[in-house]
């Protein structure tokens, strides 16, 4: 084989070599690529995909005014909680708390009503009685099947509310 036939042969060799790390590069660059699109998917708010609310793993509205409605019929036996709701028109106070976690669960928001501060005033709910609703909407669900670690979620949801509603 002439010098030059070598050079040529060896030419031929790089070039292959050259081209084969290139794909590799592509398809490695591509990989991580696709590999970062997923991390984004997972925590970007701007993501089309996003991280499912507590409003969709409960099933949307109609769930949660289910939920709601035997949450109060459980509230209204309640000795600790019931008597806050004796001149309460039950219907509406339904319609507004359903609207009211919705929003608060993540879901859409219709909920026309006070804030928290000024629908509790005057009341003097106390710990205890804050802590009695919440175990019974826990109680609702769990009778529900919902499982523990979203009853969970629900209640760090409800938790920083106490502030505005209890003692006042
Ligand atoms: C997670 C905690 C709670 C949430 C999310 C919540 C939510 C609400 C909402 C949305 C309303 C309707 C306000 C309006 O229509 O403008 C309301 C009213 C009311 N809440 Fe609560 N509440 C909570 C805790 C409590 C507690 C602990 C009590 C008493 C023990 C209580 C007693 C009442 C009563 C009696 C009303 C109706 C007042 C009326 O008759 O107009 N709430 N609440």
């Amino acid at each position: 084989m002439s010098f030059v036939e070598k050079i040529q042969q060896n030419k031929g060799l790089s070039l292959a070599l050259a081209g084969l790390a290139a794909a590799g590069g592509l398809a490695y660059y591509f990989f991580n690529q696709n590999k970062g699109r997923e991390e984004c998917k997972k925590q970007c708010p701007y993501s089309a995909k996003k991280v499912q609310s507590v409003f969709d793993k409960l099933g949307g509205k109609q769930n949660i005014e289910a939920a709601v409605n035997k949450f109060y019929e459980k509230v209204l036996k309640d000795d600790r909680v019931k008597h806050f709701f004796k001149n309460t028109d039950m219907k509406h106070q339904a319609k507004q708390q359903t609207n009211f976690l919705c929003f608060a669960f993540g879901g859409p928001n219709n909920y026309v009503g006070k804030n928290m501060k000024d629908g509790h005033k005057g009341m003097n709910i106390d710990d205890s009685q804050f802590n009695a609703i919440v175990e019974l909407l826990a109680q609702t669900l769990t009778e529900m099947g919902v499982p523990q670690d979203v009853i969970g979620e629900i209640a760090n949801i409800c938790e920083p509310l106490r502030k505005d509603i209890c003692f006042q």
